[in-house]
């Protein structure tokens, strides 16, 4: 792994535009074996994403990503819930992986949500993403076999104006604006384990992905103005819509008591940046890191379409758990989106010298 030595990679990093996500579920049936398979899959991966990371080849046939670079690809491993209790690791348990309760508003699909492990591949080059997650996948045979995935994809720093702008997400809006900056204290206290969780996962921290198709048919029919009203946020720059519009910018601070003459609210009440708005959940915040997905037409030939939401936290107990209850509780947004699947991982810290991903775990 390389990351900053501290965490894992393809956490902080600009996204590049693949994603392949892949949960696994370990095959064993009892602790021990469990235990064993566990140690040897991330002994195995920890190495083997370091290579693919600098360029190098792994052993095996595989020519697809002959005569392409690592195209910033990056691998960030994480452990469900499920594989502490499976591998008889139950005391080392962090509270931090509680399960998810349920939102009223979800449609969660089991088969495309949980798992005992994740792996999350990022790369600009969608060869590049397939060949690392293909490999990953290879290499977990026979201990772990593939539970779900998701491809996700965001635009590519060779077709950005500015690859560092804010992406833009299939409804069109500028996602990932108010989100705490990488290397100041607030993103350190918002994102990575503390000393209240058990001691592998210092410095580690926690992933929450949602599935969320957008309901996209319904959500053109609205007006620009409209759909505006239903962020809080104006879509042609992400300026919020309380500043004055001559001069506001995306990074222009919403002023969430902005009334018009005849005292509405300007940033509706049931506008999404202000029912998500840290000021309403104690100040605590996430890291969304989110892709764009895909997935074709339906039965019905309506898109299957989205976002693959992902969100890195110190604390979902305290972050995401919250802000989604409200959401899902009276956010305009819910008309326009259904959540279909829910997974919660801990994504341990880098491991330190030579060592491999999760050891002081395994070796306690
Ligand atoms: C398809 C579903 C979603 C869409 C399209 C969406 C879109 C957006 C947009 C456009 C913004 C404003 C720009 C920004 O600050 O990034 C935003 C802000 C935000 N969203 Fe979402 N979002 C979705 C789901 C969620 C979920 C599930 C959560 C967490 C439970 C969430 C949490 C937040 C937060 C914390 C902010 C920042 C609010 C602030 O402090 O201004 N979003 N979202």
């Amino acid at each position: 792994m390389t990351g900053d030595g501290t965490h894992q990679p393809g956490i902080v990093e600009r996204p590049p535009a693949q994603l392949v996500f892949t949960a696994y579920d370990l095959t064993a049936t009892d602790p021990a074996t469990a235990r064993a398979a566990l140690t040897s899959v991330l002994r195995t991966w920890t190495p083997a994403a370091r290579t693919l990371m600098a360029g190098g080849r792994l052993p095996g046939n595989e020519h697809d990503a002959d005569g392409l670079g690592p195209a910033g690809l990056t691998v960030t491993i994480g452990l469900g819930a499920t594989v502490l209790g499976r591998a008889g690791l139950d005391n080392q348990l962090p509270g931090q992986l509680a399960p998810l309760p349920a939102f009223s508003t979800d449609a969660l699909d089991p088969a495309r949500g949980g798992g005992d492990l994740a792996v999350a591949v990022c790369a600009e080059d969608p060869m590049v993403a397939f060949s690392a997650a293909r490999q990953l996948q290879r290499l977990a045979s026979p201990h772990a076999r593939a539970r779900w995935s998701q491809r996700g994809f965001l635009r590519t720093a060779a077709a950005a104006t500015d690859p560092n702008a804010t992406p833009r997400n299939l409804m069109g809006q500028l996602d990932g604006t108010n989100n705490p900056t990488p290397g100041t204290a607030t993103f350190d206290t918002a994102v990575w384990a503390g000393a209240d969780g058990p001691a592998w996962m210092a410095g580690g921290t926690y992933l929450v992905t949602r599935r969320i198709r957008m309901l996209l048919d319904g959500w053109d029919r609205l007006s620009e103005a409209g759909q505006e009203h239903v962020i809080g946020r104006r879509k042609t720059d992400g300026a919020p819509l309380s500043a004055d519009p001559d001069t506001a910018t995306e990074t222009t601070p919403p002023d969430l008591a902005v009334t018009t003459a005849d005292g509405a609210l300007v940033i509706p009440a049931n506008a999404h940046i202000r029912l998500a708005n840290p000021a309403f959940h104690g100040g605590v915040r996430m890291f969304r890191r989110g892709y764009s997905y895909d997935d074709g037409l339906d039965a019905t030939a309506t898109p299957d379409a989205g976002l693959f939401f992902q969100a890195y936290q110190a604390d979902p107990r305290t972050a995401f758990v919250p802000v989604q209850r409200t959401l899902a509780s009276s956010d305009a947004l819910t008309a326009f989106i259904q959540h279909t699947a829910s997974a919660l991982f801990a994504i341990p810290p880098a491991p330190r010298g030579g060592g491999y991903l999760a050891q002081p775990l395994l070796e306690t």
